[in-house]
């Protein structure tokens, strides 16, 4: 049994058909991820996937679970978590009251103070930073606060949308090194991304979109060497 499989997924904005058919599965360890243009249906599937947009079609489940049509608190209770594109934290409020928001699943397993030990070492900026507003930290640093929001749901499946945007290179390498640790540590990632080198260096298997629907899937190292991911994608005719 895939820890998450996406069947025959369709998602419409009134008459936009932005997702037709996506179908794809991801593996309890992996990292799995998803290419494709702007405006491909990405973001619009991860949204379906965690629960934030019904599905026009199609099926969502999760361990073992149906959870199509089920509300986000519901799928972020069995172990699901979306990190959005452009990082969506609380401005206002500090990098801790973010924490806390992050954690409200988590209050009634009253195993917060260990969780948030855990995501002062593996965030140590943030640690450096609790009672700073959010919205005075540098990207890189929201990106990480988002990241850290989200894992204080305790995922067992975590969704990234686009984490590396709009961040300089140094910044962008450190990402995808907390990428690296945090399936080391057991989380498996569905990751979205625009950096396609870097997306297919670690991750185990990808798909790509077009239009809405599924056009190319294969190992990591299919996909870098699938003549029409380099020229789409890689800069290689
Ligand atoms: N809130 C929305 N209302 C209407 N159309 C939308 C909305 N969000 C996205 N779309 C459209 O849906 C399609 C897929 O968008 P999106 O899932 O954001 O793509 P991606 O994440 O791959 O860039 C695009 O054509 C986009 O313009
Ligand atoms: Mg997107």
């Amino acid at each position: 049994m895939s820890l998450l499989e996406v069947d025959g997924l369709a998602v419409s904005y009134g008459p936009i058909k932005a997702v037709r058919d996506v179908s794809l599965v991801v593996e309890a360890g992996e990292i799995v991820t998803v290419l494709g243009a702007n405006g491909a249906g990405k973001s619009t599937s991860l949204q379906a996937i965690i629960g934030l947009l019904p599905a026009q079609q199609g099926r969502v489940r999760f361990d073992g679970h149906d959870v199509t049509g089920e509300s986000p608190e519901r799928i972020v209770r069995r172990g699901m978590t979306l990190t959005p594109e452009g990082r969506r934290i609380f401005a206002p409020l500090t990098v801790e009251e973010n924490l806390r928001i992050g954690a409200a699943t988590q209050v009634r397993r009253g195993n917060t103070a260990e969780l948030w030990d855990q995501m002062m070492e593996l965030f140590p900026i943030l640690a450096s930073r609790r009672r700073q507003l959010a919205g005075t930290l540098s990207g890189g640093e929201q990106q990480q606060l988002a990241i850290a929001r989200s894992l204080m749901s305790r995922p067992r499946l975590l969704l990234l949308d686009e984490p590396s945007l709009g961040l300089a290179p140094i910044v962008v390498e450190l990402i995808f090194d907390l990428i690296g640790r945090l399936r080391d540590l057991g989380i498996t990632i569905l990751l979205v991304e625009q950096n396609v080198h870097q997306a297919l260096d670690i991750a185990d298997r990808g798909y790509v979109v077009s239009g809405g629907t599924v056009v190319l899937e294969g190992t990591a190292e299919a996909l870098k060497a699938s003549a029409d991911v380099q020229k789409a994608y890689l800069g290689q005719a």
